[in-house]
């Protein structure tokens, strides 16, 4: 056990303070909060600004290169602060740690802390043993403790009324493409109770939507003893059975993994947002077996169908990579035609980034110039956006539960029960994360139009006093490799 030790003054250093900045998916900004809460567990505060702070840290992805590249960007800004102020302490925490790892010594010597994604719960330690004389401190790989505690804290948590709760971590397919298993490591889900327990002191707290993370989330489960492995299925039934909670969104499914017992789940929720990431990826059959993705458009048409028989009402989200290595014309067709076929009404496009100790990387050239990924991500994103603006107004006419989100002046800003956005008139009590019964009557080419139904219904007590959260949809990390991304939430 590390003590609390004093740091060597240095100029306008603020003692025991941390500045934390996150990149990547939501799995990270989840991670972001247990980091938080593990600081100001320890009696340290969080400063605003790297300025001042005596650990500077970054919880990184490695998903894409830009995303490696921005934060070598920014570490190379506090190579200066390091030499005038030698007792900051600069961490690298998270995807980008686990592939760099020692090589980040090397190419950014002025940090002092290199910690895996398996290893941050003990970060307060290590950069206490760094302000305690240890030149540096490197935690890569597997680790004997578990990155979820049994109990969370939930200190580090911002407030509102939306929540992540990560139900399983790491992956155990094998995208070609892909960092995410090597960085993550093997899927490893959460028990049930755990992640109830979490989601009732979460609802406790004043929260009415979860967010349940998981790289392949349809696959929790299937590392567990047999009396858990009902599968995302039984705990869909649970979660729902929560009193207080009003929705659930699940990040992210694989296509493998869904099951007639899933979407019979599914179906029957009233809490579940009908808004569904399952990434497609590609079109063309011959892009999804070089990509090792486990299926290939037939089979992923008969999953959605599936889904879609059980949910009519249902929208979809798709992540796309476009400029795979052998991506040709007809290959990048087959997936406008896919995105056509089973009409998106999100999606992230992505342009192939080879990414090192990936088998795409070792085996198969990134053949596809530049500007042409540019320009396949720009048809995509024009395609898409034409396929929401068709798909929302189909809403007009109907009833639907809307959870307010955002206040802008007299309205509300929300989404109704599949994803869709709409406005509300204000009245008077109304918060974040209440839901009200609508109809909706028009749409303005942005949101649709909602009039409440039930005005005389009563207006539940509010358990905290929720401020906006930032939503994301999608395990997808925050920062696009292209502008783009515009239709994520
Ligand atoms: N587990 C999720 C995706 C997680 S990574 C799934 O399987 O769908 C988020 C997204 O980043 C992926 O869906 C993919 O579209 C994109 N991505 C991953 N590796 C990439 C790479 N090397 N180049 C470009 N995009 C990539
Ligand atoms: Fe796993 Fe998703 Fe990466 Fe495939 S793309 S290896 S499913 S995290
Ligand atoms: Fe890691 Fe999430 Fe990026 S798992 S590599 S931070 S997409």
């Amino acid at each position: 056990m590390t003590t609390t030790a004093t740091p060597a003054p240095t100029s306008g250093l603020e003692p025991r303070s941390f500045h934390l900045r996150v990149y990547g998916c939501q799995m990270n900004f989840y991670d972001g909060e247990l980091i938080r809460a593990s600081f100001i567990r320890r009696g340290w505060t969080e400063a605003d600004s790297p300025e001042r702070a005596q650990a500077v840290l970054f919880h990184t992805c490695s998903v894409r290169e830009n995303a490696e590249e921005r934060v070598h960007g920014l570490l190379g800004d506090l190579r200066r602060r390091k030499r005038s102020d030698p007792g900051v302490v600069v961490g690298v925490i998270g995807c980008m740690a686990d592939r760099e790892g020692e090589e980040l010594f090397a190419r950014e010597p002025h940090v002092d802390v290199v910690c895996g994604s398996r290893h941050f719960p003990s970060l307060p330690d290590f950069v206490e043993r760094v302000i305690g004389g240890e030149e540096r401190v490197l935690a890569l790989g597997n680790s004997e403790e578990r990155v979820d505690e049994v109990v969370r804290d939930l200190g580090g948590r911002a407030a509102g009324h939306s929540a992540h709760v990560a139900v399983m971590r790491g992956c155990d397919l094998n995208c070609t493409y892909c960092v995410v298993p090597r960085v993550r490591g093997r899927a490893e889900s959460r028990p049930a109770r755990e992640i109830l327990d979490e989601i009732r002191r979460l609802v406790d707290d004043g929260v009415t939507e979860v967010q349940l993370l998981g790289q392949t989330i349809d696959a929790w489960g299937r590392d567990l003893p047999p009396e858990e492995r009902d599968g995302l299925a039984g705990l869909m039934d649970a979660v729902e059975a929560i009193d207080g909670l009003e929705r659930i969104r699940l990040i992210t499914l694989h296509p493998s993994y869904v099951t007639p017992a899933l979407t019979g789940a599914l179906a029957r929720s009233r809490k579940f947002l009908r808004l569904l990431p399952i990434p497609m990826q590609s079109g063309s059959d011959q892009v999804l077996r070089a990509m090792k993705r486990g299926y290939n458009a037939e089979m992923y048409r008969r999953r959605v169908a599936l889904l879609r028989d059980a949910m009519p009402d249902l929208e979809l989200v798709s992540d796309w990579i476009v400029g795979f290595p052998g991506e040709t014309e007809d290959d990048f067709a087959a997936t406008e035609r896919a995105m056509e076929e089973h009409g998106f009404l999100q999606s992230f496009v992505f342009q192939y980034s080879p990414r090192p100790g990936t088998s795409a990387f070792e085996r198969l050239p990134d053949d596809v110039p530049a500007a042409t990924k540019k320009e396949r991500n720009h048809r995509l994103l024009a395609l898409q956006h034409a396929i929401a603006r068709g798909r929302t107004p189909r809403m007009v006419g109907s009833e639907s539960a809307m959870m307010l989100e955002e206040r802008r002046d007299d309205q509300w800003f929300g989404r109704i029960h599949n994803g869709h956005a709409a406005l509300l008139s204000h009245r008077e009590g109304w918060r974040a994360g209440l839901s009200r019964l609508v109809a909706l009557e028009a749409w303005n080419g942005r949101e649709l139009l909602a009039r409440e139904l039930t005005p005389e219904a009563p207006i539940p007590p509010a358990r905290l006093s929720a401020t906006p959260p930032v939503i994301a949809l999608a395990l997808t990390p925050a920062i696009p490799a292209v502008p783009a991304s515009g239709f994520a939430v």
